[in-house]
């Protein structure tokens, strides 16, 4: 299968225990523990019996399902569920992403070779160059595109009909989605964080799949501390098994999760280093705020977007973090976890509070 649009994504060098980006090296073991059926699909359960009634109706019709757009923050499985959209469809799949369209005419290049049924991914779609994204209009609306021949007064349109197809796009910002595009597709399926308890069924079947042996505590040590994330999940888990060969029998339990987990910085409620820099600048540089997002950077030197899309989605989540108007403020239970005295006046966060990580 070809991957190589997605390349992109990737972090470059460094890993990063807690990101939820794909990190170098990661895609083969990705691709491993990836779920292949809908049923096999762990969560979003909304998603998934959506979906359920979209395919199956489909089918029943026999005809192409209508497009799908799965949006959600990094990690929680848009990709997997654009993938088995295809198997439970039996349906071939080509991939390709938003940033590798940049011509129409690389668009029409993919379109004009979908045989009739198939499925067409393109991975962070609102990454679309606008010539392409016109061409898509088209051919989502009438299965036709109009390919323009010659240059200046000579060019003419040749209209093409192309295969009937089901687009499924993913991205993790919907909101910077065109209406007219977000308009065009039948289906939205819009992916959650996952909660305790599914990313423990997460790294439960991620185990069976690569042979290791976890305890129940174990597993629920690991997703406590995974960000709603089921990537992180799978990631957490490889490296508390690494420690379990390295430093003991082998066997995951709760102690080995939790030695483990202090080697790699990764705190009781799934804070990194970053996360606690962020927090501990705002209590104790700006007396927990308000305080705007560059500054807050500045202060723990980092680029305002890594601190913005990075940090900040799953501060606010953990109920840490709150954005307002004036910028950003530390609640009560940032300061309770830095283990400092609550201000009097400390907002209290909302857990799982909105997710912000749309709103650009
Ligand atoms: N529901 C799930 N059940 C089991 N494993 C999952 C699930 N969702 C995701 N995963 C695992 O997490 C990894 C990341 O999932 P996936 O690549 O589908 O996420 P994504 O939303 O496409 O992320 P990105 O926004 O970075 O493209 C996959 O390799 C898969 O193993
Ligand atoms: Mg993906």
């Amino acid at each position: 299968m070809d991957y190589d649009a997605v390349t992109e994504f990737e972090t470059d060098g460094d890993t990063e225990t807690l990101s939820a980006l794909p990190q170098t090296g990661e895609r083969e073991v990705e691709t491993t523990l990836r779920p292949r059926k809908l049923d096999e699909f762990v969560g979003q359960p909304r998603v998934r019996e959506q979906l359920e009634l979209v395919l199956e109706s489909a089918r029943r019709r026999g005809v192409p399902p209508d497009h799908v757009l799965l949006s959600g923050p990094p990690g929680l499985g848009k990709t997997s569920m654009a993938m088995i959209v295809a198997a439970e469809l039996n349906a071939a799949i080509r991939i390709t992403s938003g940033p590798a369209l940049e011509r129409a005419g690389d668009l029409a290049a993919m379109l004009s070779n979908l045989a009739p049924g198939d499925v067409l991914f393109i991975d962070e779609i609102h990454r679309i160059a606008r010539p392409a994204e016109e061409m898509l209009y088209l051919a989502m609306e009438d299965f036709r595109v109009d390919v323009v021949v010659g240059k200046g007064p000579g060019a003419t349109s040749i209209p093409l009909e192309i295969a009937p197809f089901t687009l499924v796009g993913a991205t993790t910002r919907s909101g910077s989605l065109t209406g007219p595009l977000r308009d065009r597709f039948g289906f939205t399926g819009q992916m959650e964080f996952y909660s305790d308890s599914e990313l423990e069924l997460v790294a439960r079947r991620a185990a069976t799949i690569l042979d290791i042996d976890i305890d129940r505590d174990g597993c629920a040590e690991i997703a406590r501390r995974s960000r709603g994330t089921p990537r992180i999940a799978n990631r957490l888990l490889r490296r508390v098994r690494d420690y379990a060969e390295v430093r003991a029998d082998g066997k995951v339990t709760r102690k080995i999760a939790r030695a483990a987990l202090e080697v790699y910085d990764v705190d009781e409620l799934g804070l990194d280093r970053l996360d606690r820099a962020v927090l501990t600048a705002l209590v104790r540089s700006f007396g927990g705020g308000p305080v705007g997002v560059s500054t807050l950077a500045v202060a723990v030197g980092e680029e305002p977007t890594t601190v913005e899309e990075v940090c900040e989605p799953y501060l606010v989540r953990a109920g840490m973090l709150a954005r307002t108007p004036r910028g950003r403020v530390a609640t009560a239970a940032a300061w309770e976890h830095l283990g400092l005295p609550v201000p009097a006046g400390a907002t209290r966060g909302e857990q799982g509070g909105p997710n912000l990580f749309d709103q650009d």
